[in-house]
């Protein structure tokens, strides 16, 4: 990518009827698969608006470690991704459009997506365990994504965002806030339980770490950096830890009274970790997880499971119960941990700052869209802005 497009903050071309949908939009993608500089400015069609849908102009999209970085490098475990692609799953915007049978959102409505495409017919998507759909596909990954001027979603996976979030927090909810809200749920966490969140410097973890306190649970917090430690005391917790380091059992059953953890989140799949985790769960505790990156292969004494009546949850993603609940939490004053925003235009740059494990929280591509620029400035935790 050019010098002149890193350095621009916004869209080059930006359309002045925000209800009406140009035939071509701007968008960032790539044609092969391989390092971050294989994402490119481009022109694409505007997706078309269906029955059902709304279109909405992204004003934010998070960048996510599986879902953008390793689709993007060709190194995504279960994704066939059909090329030229788009990335971007996890985003925000302004509805820009509705299909004239939508009814429950209007144009200029500030939204997030839960990018989560599924069939609404089969027996998950009956039950409301969208998740679980068979033929569930993400926006991003299985389809063009939201590195883009537009997007077109179903109208029940557009949530309404609270006045006075501003869209880089948006964007950070909108798919990790149903995970970790659906994990909570899953599992059953109480208020004043014990919950361990492993990979707390990630976008997802300190997400999942600030909403269990939210929740009213107290709360370890681990991470293998002390730079990245010394950033999470920000959250709160009781405990910020090394998951590694040879006393890590030890701190914890000292901060715990020697019950152990009743919950314990892992995204991560590290079997090291993982062994760490299993020596102090609680009686009664539990360990969900919706991500495996490092390997996800690990062994389990079951003899140790049931005699302790332990249990293991898996949670494929969130749904719009948990978003409802999350934005539920969001308008009683619950934030995001934000890293820092690129523009959009400089999403290979945001790329490789994940590629280096140098975040801690959540990484967002702002594309400077005038519809909801007056609640960036309101936003109170937003990191620092790089371009
Ligand atoms: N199911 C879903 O819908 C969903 C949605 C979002 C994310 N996820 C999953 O959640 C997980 C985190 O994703 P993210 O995008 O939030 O990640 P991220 O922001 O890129 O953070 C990566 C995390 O991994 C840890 N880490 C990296 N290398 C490690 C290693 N060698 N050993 C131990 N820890 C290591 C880092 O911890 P340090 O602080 O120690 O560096 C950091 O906390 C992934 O598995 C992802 O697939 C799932
Ligand atoms: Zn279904």
């Amino acid at each position: 990518m050019s010098e002149a497009l890193l350095a621009q903050q916004s869209w080059p071309t930006v359309s002045d009827r925000p209800d009406a949908l140009p035939a071509r939009m701007q968008a960032v993608g790539f044609d092969r698969f391989g390092d971050p500089d294989v994402l490119t400015l481009r022109e694409v069609d505007t997706p078309d608006l269906g029955p059902g849908q709304v279109a909405i102009r992204v004003a934010a999209v998070s960048v996510g470690r599986l879902l953008d970085v390793s689709a993007r490098a060709g190194t995504h475990p279960y994704a066939h991704i059909a090329l030229p692609h788009v990335p971007g799953a996890e985003h925000a915007g302004t509805v820009a459009a509705v299909a004239a049978d939508v009814t429950t959102l209007r144009v200029g409505d500030h939204v997030a997506v839960l990018p989560v495409l599924t069939c609404g017919e089969c027996a998950a998507c009956a039950a409301g365990a969208t998740e679980a759909c068979a033929t569930a596909r993400i926006l991003g990954l299985h389809v063009p994504g939201a590195y883009a001027e537009y997007t077109v979603v179903p109208a029940g996976n557009a949530f309404v965002v609270p006045e006075g979030v501003g869209p880089e927090q948006a964007a950070a909810l909108a798919l990790a806030g149903p995970v970790a809200q659906n994990q909570f749920d899953e599992a059953g966490l109480a208020p004043g339980e014990w919950v361990l969140v492993h990979g707390a410097s990630s976008a997802l973890g300190s997400l999942t770490a600030a909403l269990a306190l939210h929740r009213g649970a107290r709360v370890i917090a681990t991470s293998r950096s002390q730079d990245k430690r010394v950033r999470l005391e920000a959250l709160g917790a009781a405990a910020v830890l090394d998951p590694l380091a040879p006393d890590f059992a030890d701190r914890v059953r000292e901060a715990t009274g020697g019950a152990g953890v009743d919950l314990v989140v892992d995204d991560l799949g590290h079997p090291d970790i993982w062994n760490a985790t299993m020596e102090v769960l609680a009686v009664r505790g539990r360990v969900v997880t919706s991500g495996a990156f490092l390997g996800g292969r690990v062994e389990l004494d079951l003899l140790r499971l049931y005699s302790r009546s332990q249990r293991i949850v898996g949670v494929r993603s969130g749904n719009a119960r948990s978003a409802r609940r999350l934005w539920a939490a969001v308008a009683e004053g619950f934030r995001p941990l934000l890293d820092r925003s690129y523009p959009v235009t400089a999403a290979a740059e945001a790329h490789r700052h994940l590629e280096d494990s140098a975040n801690t929280g959540r990484v967002v591509l702002t594309t400077a869209d005038e519809d909801w620029a007056g609640d960036r400035a309101a936003t109170p935790n937003t990191g620092e802005a790089h371009s």
